[in-house]
């Protein structure tokens, strides 16, 4: 029997709260049927599919292998599902729906922001925002997790379009009571001879220091290599360091006078911040709608607590201070 031709989307709605709660009671209480109307779904299902799905155990149910298979793409049915949903109902002139978007570690600094101007403006869009590695919003645009990504290079794995929507300016910054702060014009020559606080292989921000390295011809020394912003943050605000990293991250920290950012030529630089979708997928209204508002407005929004610490020509050519 084919599954296309005989299962129902009741009966994968069935199959998949049961794998979601591991528990064939609980999925029933959850969608106010009886237990035993919730094994007869999950038996036709089985039996369109010609296969087992479920496997009881002591303590209640896991899945196959062929469930686990059939549950990516269940899930990616009800996503399209109420994407259905949405698209119709903005259809008729109610803007609404759900905003799935991802973003690497170092945008979480600043996006948030640009998210609660977005539903102000649009109070039925709900949001459901995934932060992750590069490599993992990667792969959640690759299985459509997401329909939007917040990054800094696109990914050259994926065929996707994307559009730049602001800089991101990053440094080299250090506590202020650190020696560098004292040795009289600071160059990157002196700066390699310190071992350095830098974000993991495969980031933006990695990318980018070891790129202003590679352009002066000089070796990075790593010195401590962390995945998180925030403790590299801590360390070098602790007096371990100097560390690069954005800007975005360390607002506080620049704010407090707990960081600084070292008197170096060219320091900050910049990197592109792209909003990135599959070329293949039609982006949901509402991602398009939040793209669109990032390609309009992102960039002053996103630069506005920093630009007090941007270099004098680059804050002339933000579109805050042309505004100001
Ligand atoms: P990341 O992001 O360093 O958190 O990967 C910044 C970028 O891609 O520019």
């Amino acid at each position: 029997m084919s599954l296309a031709k005989t299962a129902s989307m009741r009966q994968m709605l069935t199959f998949r709260t049961v794998a979601r709660l591991g528990s064939v009671s609980r999925a029933a209480e959850e969608l106010h049927l009886s237990q035993s109307a919730v094994s007869i779904q999950l038996g036709s299902l089985e039996s369109s599919a010609g296969v087992a799905l479920v496997a009881r155990t002591g303590r209640g149910i896991r899945l196959t292998q062929a469930g686990e298979m059939l549950l990516t793409y269940a899930d990616r049915l009800f996503a399209l599902w109420h994407e259905t949903s949405d698209e119709m109902a903005t259809f008729l002139g109610d803007f609404s729906g759900t905003l799935r978007i991802g973003a690497v570690t170092t945008a979480e600094y600043w996006l948030p922001r640009l998210l609660v101007v977005f539903v102000t403006e649009n109070p039925k869009v709900k949001i459901k925002l995934t932060v992750g590695n590069r490599d993992e919003i990667v792969r959640s645009l690759a299985t459509q997790q997401i329909d939007l990504a917040v990054m800094g290079r696109p990914p050259a794995e994926l065929s996707v379009d994307s559009v730049p929507i602001g800089k991101n300016p990053l440094a080299f910054v250090a506590s202020p009571q650190h020696p560098l702060f004292s040795v009289p014009r600071l160059d990157m020559a002196r700066l390699a001879e310190e071992q350095m606080l830098v974000r993991e292989n495969g980031s933006g921000t990695r990318t980018h220091i070891e790129r202003l390295f590679r352009d002066v011809g000089l070796r990075l020394r790593v010195g401590s290599e962390l995945s998180s912003n925030e403790a590299i943050k801590q360390m070098c605000a602790a007096g371990f360091g100097p560390a690069f990293l954005s800007l975005h991250t360390c607002i506080l920290e620049l704010d407090a006078g707990r960081l600084k950012i070292l008197p170096l030529p060219n320091n900050p630089s910049e990197r592109e911040w792209h909003a990135v979708h599959l070329t293949a997928r039609p982006l949901p209204q509402v991602a398009a709608a939040f793209a669109q508002f990032l390609r309009q407005g992102g960039q002053t929004e996103m630069l506005r607590p920093l630009l007090r610490y941007l270099l004098p020509e680059r804050r002339l050519r933000s579109p805050r201070a042309r505004l100001a």
